[in-house]
């Protein structure tokens, strides 16, 4: 890119930020850019309105009550499952386990397919851009069992090494934890395709979508993944909800993980039964409002459209990085060809966090630090990094604010 050639923001395709009523506020008397989608998203005002509509009309407990109000309730609750069994294109509905999160879809996965399949000697192969949630509880359950932790490498501009994939697949291989979108790099990996070789060995693989779901179509047939789990928080719904997806027949045949309340058949002292899936891994009462206003946030996220919603972060990510590219001093970490809205970035002698602190000042919300991919940065030999990572309602001007500000924070440091 030379001086002759300004770059310029493409008209905008998508226009939401009139959705997202916290948006609309000033912080430190400036507009606030929220550019810190990785770490959670805001929440449009249908998602807002969908939790006080929940506890000023439908609030009972579910599953439970003959009343007309539990029985509504737990309506809300079962029509919930199928918004996200067609959200992720799940053969059935009893695919899908509301659970609290990505962690917690992943260590239910751990402490149940994992402690009955997993034994001293096997192979569990995960990548170099795992987050610590799908990194630990594999840990934890490899101490326990003597299984082995095999990672996959990365190339230089942060995409996997498929070759050396391909390599640490074997017969030995039990199973294969992906992230789809790395939170720190932006990388999309090829799931479909590491998840059919892991296929031809025999082991059963995991994706954690967690910054996937909300920036692309994710279809788990198309995909052919034997479990794939997101967190509602970084779809536009609440913090404390999230989506475990399992094959029917692998769900159907793990053992339960919290015992309680609704997981059960019949309950006796000399021994209990358990509870068809999915209501066998959701023990106690659930986070029922949570999961009602996380399938409004699924469906707004339809109405949108998720190929738009792509495409707009596409052109956004494309816009930054070539306004980022022409700065001196300023470095991308994460040069992948298929990248998803996720800017990693380095500013030659200002730490990232300094560099945080001070966009903020202009109301600009960045993440610094290592991104909880603590491997990942021990790999590249960097503390961390700055991330501006995109969402829906972010604009060409969001971007413009960040690049301006970035100018301010060289300067201030003189750099
Ligand atoms: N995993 C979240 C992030 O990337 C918190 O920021």
């Amino acid at each position: 890119m030379t001086l002759e050639t300004p770059i310029v923001a493409p008209a905008m395709q998508l226009d939401r930020r009139a959705d997202f009523p916290i948006l609309q506020q000033q912080v430190r008397g400036q507009r606030l850019v929220y550019l810190d989608n990785g770490a959670t998203t805001q929440k449009p005002g249908v998602v807002i309105e969908a939790e006080r509509d929940f506890y000023e009309k439908s609030n009972a407990n579910i599953h439970r009550g003959v009343h007309w109000l539990s029985q509504h309730s737990t309506d809300l609750y079962d029509n919930s499952r199928e918004i996200a069994q067609a959200f992720l294109h799940a053969e059935r509905v009893e695919e899908i386990v509301f659970t609290s999160g990505t962690t917690e879809g992943i260590n239910l996965v751990a402490a149940t397919w994992g402690r009955k399949h997993i034994q001293a000697g096997d192979e569990i192969i995960l990548t170099m851009l795992e987050h610590h949630s799908n990194i630990v509880p594999w840990q934890l359950l490899a101490e326990e069992k003597g299984a082995v932790i095999k990672v996959v490498p990365i190339l230089e501009n942060g995409e996997l090494d498929i070759e050396a994939y391909r390599g640490l697949l074997s017969d030995r291989t039990k199973f294969v934890g992906l992230v789809h979108v790395s939170n720190a790099l932006g990388t999309i990996n090829p799931v479909k395709e590491m998840t059919a070789m892991a296929h031809e060995v025999g082991a059963v693989v995991l994706i954690d979508g967690a910054q996937a779901v909300a920036h692309k179509v994710v279809d788990v047939k198309d995909l052919d993944c034997d479990f794939y789990v997101f967190s509602g928080h970084k779809i536009f719904g609440p913090t404390g909800t999230g989506v475990l997806y399992g094959k029917y027949k692998l769900l159907d045949a793990m053992p339960p993980w919290k015992g309680g309340g609704d997981m059960i058949h019949t309950v006796s002292f000399s021994g209990s039964t358990y509870a068809p899936v999915p209501q066998r891994f959701e023990a106690g009462t659930p986070n029922i409002a949570g999961v009602i206003v996380l399938a409004r946030a699924l469906q707004y996220v339809q109405e949108v459209g998720l190929e738009a919603i792509a495409a707009h972060e596409n052109a956004l990510l494309e816009y930054a990085t070539a306004l980022l590219a022409e700065m001196p001093g300023i470095s991308i970490v994460g040069t992948a060809e298929h990248k998803a809205g996720v800017l990693s970035f380095l500013v030659k002698d200002i730490h990232p966090h300094d560099l945080g602190t001070i966009l903020d000042m202009d109301g600009v919300a960045i993440r610094a630090g290592h991104h909880c991919a603590m491997p990942l940065m021990t790999h590249l030999g960097i503390p961390g990094t700055a991330r501006a990572s995109f969402a829906l309602y972010n604009s060409f001007e969001d971007v413009d604010a960040l690049a301006s500000s970035l100018k301010k924070a060289q300067k201030l440091f003189g750099v």
